[in-house]
């Protein structure tokens, strides 16, 4: 019999149902957090250990600002040969989704997340329809704008945002474990980016 919410048998244990439902998915979690014990880190965290897949924290990789060449345009890739064009965007366009989680610096996104967006410049046209999840961590204000950011780099992309974003609220490392709300958003947003993936891989039958 079929759940028809899911289009998983029903009978399915809940771990053999999920990765059944997660064939094919590849994700790549890219975290602008250069904190060791991350707050962005522990939210990304729960959400790989219901997802699996890669995080690629951007402070442990050489990533320089975007120079403004201009010269990447339409390549898929970009003529600075740093650890973005050798690690990080060979791993973007394999992956059929890609969550961006940011602490919120000055009410938006941290400045290791800004370049690592500035450098995606060569992808425009290679990301289409790629779901997109967003998570941020502030201590209390800018939250909002700091997703903002995020969803319009998905728009940008022409990527899909599986949903608005988990806001989670925490100053100090490691504070985010009582923010019970996030924790429970987060695997929300997991939900939802199984749930996209079942429609968007369907429609590529
Ligand atoms: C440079 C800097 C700017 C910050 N700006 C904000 C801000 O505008 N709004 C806010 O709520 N928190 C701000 N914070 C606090 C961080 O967002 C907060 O400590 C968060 O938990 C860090 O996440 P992380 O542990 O994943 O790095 C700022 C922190 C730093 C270091």
């Amino acid at each position: 019999m079929i759940d028809r919410k899911w289009g998983a048998p029903i009978h399915m244990h809940k771990t053999e149902e999920n990765n059944e439902r997660k064939r094919n998915m590849k994700i790549v979690y890219i975290s602008g957090s250069p904190r060791k014990n991350s707050n962005t880190d522990y939210l990304l965290g729960i959400l790989k250990s219901q997802l699996g897949g890669t995080i690629i924290k951007l402070s442990d990789y050489h990533i320089e600002s975007c120079h403004a060449c201009m010269d990447c345009r339409g390549k898929g890739m970009c003529v600075n040969n740093d650890d973005m064009n050798k690690i990080v965007i060979p791993e973007l366009l394999e992956s059929n989704v890609i969550v961006l989680g940011s602490p919120v610096y000055f009410n938006n996104v941290s400045s290791q997340m800004k370049a690592f967006m500035d450098r995606t410049h060569c992808l425009i046209g290679f990301l289409d329809n790629k779901i997109g999840g967003s998570i941020v961590v502030g201590r209390k204000y800018g939250a909002e704008s700091a997703l903002t950011a995020i969803n319009a780099f998905f728009l940008k992309h022409n990527m899909i945002p599986a949903n608005r974003g988990v806001s989670g609220f925490a100053f100090k490392s490691g504070e985010i474990e009582k923010d019970a709300e996030a924790i429970e958003d987060t695997k929300k947003l997991a939900k939802r980016i199984i749930e996209l993936w079942e429609i968007v891989e369907n429609e590529n039958k």
